[in-house]
């Protein structure tokens, strides 16, 4: 498999009066051409923060103190800013978060989505408007909603018009922050479908972030899971809902309501903030599986079995035994995990 985008280990601080926030703090991954990975986690884990530095948008007082971010080899974060322009949009698209919310009211949907794609590019004006009506036919939209205002479309379809201003420069990547926000569960379906087809009839690779465990479990093929401005776990969709092993994917998925269990169960505690991530495992102040090494010892990102992404001491072991340490991001700060049982 090839990988479209490579991140390694990236951090994104903001400097404030109390000291910097550490919103993402050594993450490494990899996203497959043609796949649909997904990022959960809950609310302030650094999931926004990650997409914006992954298409160099962020501002001070945020700053990048470490990391590569390659788009087909191509490094992001020393590109020219004119390269740079040049690829998003046409190359990697973003559909930022809230951006359903963010329609112009007194703009048709046309006009708005014409301007985006003006502000984006070097098209002419003419260029621009077919590109959006290509865009509004890609997310399954009929051509009279061009002529539409926004307070004349539903939520669902205020959120397919977002979804179609990425598409509309015919990119590689989209890189999708919350799409999909509370709506009835059809149209949530059929909004995700839109989504998962952009991958299966165009071909557009798709890194979606959401905290719905089920928008992920619908299209999603690969599932990272990030705490703490950090990567927990990393697996396919099924093994990650059939077999999670970090103690915190343990958590989220038990706090999804299913049929058979009608109950959620919220993770005990409150998330750590980032001007203060607690030490060893950020998670351990909350596990319910918590060592005595969890403390005051990183646990590094390890490929305990083929594909299987986790940075949790209770596979120190399993990892010592089976595959090799990769995704460096704790490395240098963890003492000898291996050493200790599980
Ligand atoms: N400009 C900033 N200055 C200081 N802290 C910031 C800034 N922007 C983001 N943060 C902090 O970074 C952390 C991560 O924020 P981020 O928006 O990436 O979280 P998220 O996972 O996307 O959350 P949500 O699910 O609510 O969208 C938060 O604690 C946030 O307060
Ligand atoms: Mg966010």
């Amino acid at each position: 498999m090839t990988p479209i985008l490579e991140v390694r280990d990236l951090r994104v601080y903001f400097k404030t009066i109390y000291g910097d926030a550490k919103s993402v703090d050594g993450v490494s991954f990899d996203v497959y051409e043609r796949e649909i990975f997904g990022i959960a986690g809950e609310s302030g884990c650094g999931k926004s923060t990650l997409v914006e530095a992954a298409l160099r948008l962020i501002k001070p007082p945020g700053y990048v103190p470490t990391g590569e971010i390659r788009f087909r080899g191509r490094d992001l974060l020393s590109m020219k800013p004119r390269e740079l322009q040049k690829l998003r949009w046409k190359e990697v698209a973003y559909i930022p978060q809230g951006s359903m919310n963010a329609l112009n009211p007194v703009l048709k949907v046309s006009e708005q989505l014409t301007d985006g794609i003006l502000a984006h590019s070097d098209a002419s004006k003419k260029e621009a408007r077919s590109a959006a009506l290509a865009g509004l036919h890609s997310v399954g939209m009929p051509p009279e909603v061009a002529e539409m205002y926004p307070h004349e479309l539903s939520g669902g379809m205020s959120q397919r018009v977002a979804i179609s201003m990425s598409t509309s420069m015919k990119p590689s990547l989209i890189l999708a922050d919350e799409p999909i926000t509370a709506l009835d569960v059809i149209m949530q379906r059929l909004n995700l479908q839109t989504i998962a087809d952009l991958r299966d009839e165009h071909g557009i690779t798709i890194m979606m972030v959401a905290h719905d465990m089920a928008c992920h479990a619908e299209i999603c093929d690969r599932i990272c899971v990030m705490y703490g401005g950090r990567m927990m776990e990393i697996a396919e969709t099924t093994l990650l809902f059939s077999d999670p092993l970090h103690p915190y994917t343990h958590g989220l998925l038990k706090a999804v309501p299913s049929i058979k269990r009608r109950e959620s169960e919220s993770i005990e505690g409150i998330a750590p903030s980032p001007l203060n991530w607690p030490s060893g495992c950020r998670f351990h102040p909350r596990c319910p599986r918590r060592m005595e090494v969890c403390v005051d010892t990183v646990p590094p990102m390890r490929e305990v079995r083929p594909g299987r992404f986790v940075a949790c001491h209770l596979f120190d072991t399993e990892a010592a035994e089976g595959a090799d340490t990769v995704g460096t991001a704790d490395a240098g700060e963890s003492t000898d995990a291996a050493e200790k049982s599980a």
